[in-house]
């Protein structure tokens, strides 16, 4: 398995705690994060996970910030990214069961490390149900390729 994690200054520390956790594992980890604490803007880094992801160089992408919301908003403008913003083991494992999430997000500011690692394994070792989440992954697609959604027409 291959992964991109990306960080702004918020979350270097984090960001290196994960890569080294995800390495021990086994993961090849792509960083295109800062390894500065200096003042870093994240929605550089938050495009870099996502276009990694949406060229399908890598199985899918890690991003941290303060809160993990600015990097999530950010990386969830590339084409085909799913990123989901959790604070919480239940909410990244179903964000991959049921929504299919290709990046997953969180706030280095918000959650300690043990609770980061529990929603990267969360995340990381779920599987898409599809079936009717198929179909909705699909409408959140077509919404990102069309501008509209044919189910919501009058
Ligand atoms: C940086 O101060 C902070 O705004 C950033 O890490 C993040 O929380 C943004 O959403």
């Amino acid at each position: 398995m291959k992964l991109a994690i990306g960080n702004d200054h918020a979350a270097v520390e984090m960001k290196k705690e994960i890569q080294k956790y995800l390495e021990e594992q086994g993961v090849e980890v792509v960083n295109v994060g800062t390894d500065s604490t200096e003042s870093f803007d994240y929605p550089i880094a938050g495009y870099k996970v996502g276009k990694l992801v949406s060229e399908g160089k890598v199985d899918g992408g890690i991003a941290i910030c303060g809160t993990g919301i600015g990097i999530s908003l950010a990386a969830n403008k590339v084409k085909g990214v799913r990123a989901c913003a959790c604070s919480e083991p239940y909410s990244a494992e179903m964000s991959k069961r049921h929504n299919n999430a290709n990046v997953i997000c969180f706030g280095a500011r918000v959650i300690g490390i043990e609770t980061a690692k529990q929603i990267v394994d969360a995340w990381k070792n779920a599987k898409f149900e599809g079936g009717r989440h198929e179909r909705r992954v699909a409408m959140i697609t077509e919404i990102e390729e069309t501008g509209k959604l044919k189910a919501a027409e009058d």
